[in-house]
């Protein structure tokens, strides 16, 4: 079968300027190569600022690359018009982002049914209540998400990916701000979202516990993948990161 993210070589830096017309450049991925198979899911860890969001960002063709190329499910992603990423991803992506990126103004049943919406599937009613059911929030549905809990926001977005069913999770921190248990649940989503016939998951997470559920643990670092290790332990997670320090 043929993966469903090839990442090839990607080079990805940013400019800032610092208001005196001298702008900075600084280089954030430098060559990172990156095949996600279907069914698989794959945890992205490394040191906060290493780049993980924006290496997901990039897979997902919401930031442009300076250099390489990203195929999802078969097509070219990475600087694609912004209509033409956004069909992709409609298609073929559901991304749960680090700061949830929910819609304030909507409630939190519409926020889920979003996407799936957008794609031209609308849930049911029913699949509505099953997937808020499944992040333990059946009967919030009405509530505004601006009146939520960090958590609760969080488990939303949640529920939004699952719901789109997009072939591809893209998950950045999605257990950051929940407490053990509730963690454990999205944990358990999510590695139940691969073993569904032919999804795949990419979850980056600060948590070595977290990230070792997945079939394969990538550590990033001074711009590059330092290392790549098939359903470690948490310890063996951290033996390479300290090892690549
Ligand atoms: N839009 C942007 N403009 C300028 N610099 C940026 C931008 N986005 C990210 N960066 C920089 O790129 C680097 C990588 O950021 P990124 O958010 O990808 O890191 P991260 O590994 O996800 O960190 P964390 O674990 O804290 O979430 C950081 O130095 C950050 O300041
Ligand atoms: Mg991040």
């Amino acid at each position: 079968m043929e993966p469903l993210v090839i990442a090839r070589n990607l080079h990805k830096s940013f400019t800032i300027g610092n208001g005196k017309g001298k702008d900075k450049q600084i280089q954030v991925l430098d060559g990172v190569s990156l095949d996600v198979q279907p069914g698989e899911m794959v945890s992205i860890v490394g040191p906060s600022g290493s780049g993980k969001s924006t290496l997901l960002y990039c897979l997902s063709g919401l930031e442009p690359v300076d250099a390489g190329s990203v195929e999802i499910a078969g097509k070219r992603i990475e600087n694609a018009r912004p209509n033409a990423a956004a069909k992709i991803r409609r298609e073929h992506i559901g991304f749960i982002f680090q700061s949830y990126n929910l819609v304030p103004s909507l409630r939190a049943g519409e926020n889920v049914a979003l996407p799936a919406r957008l794609a031209g599937h609308p849930l049911t009613r029913k699949q509505l209540k099953d997937v808020l059911g499944k992040v333990g929030l059946a009967d919030r549905a009405k509530d505004k998400v601006s009146n939520m809990s960090g958590g609760e926001q969080q488990r939303i977005a949640i529920a939004r990916a699952l719901a789109s069913h997009a072939e591809i999770v893209f998950a950045d921190e999605p257990t950051g701000a929940l407490d053990t248990k509730n963690a454990n649940e999205v944990l358990r989503l999510l590695r139940a979202v691969t073993d569904e016939a032919g999804r795949s998951v990419v979850m980056v997470t600060h948590n070595l516990e977290a990230a070792s559920i997945a079939d394969r643990v990538v550590v990033l670092r001074d711009r590059q993948i330092v290392s790549e290790l098939s359903h470690p332990t948490p310890e063996q997670i951290l033996e390479k990161m300290e090892v690549s320090r």
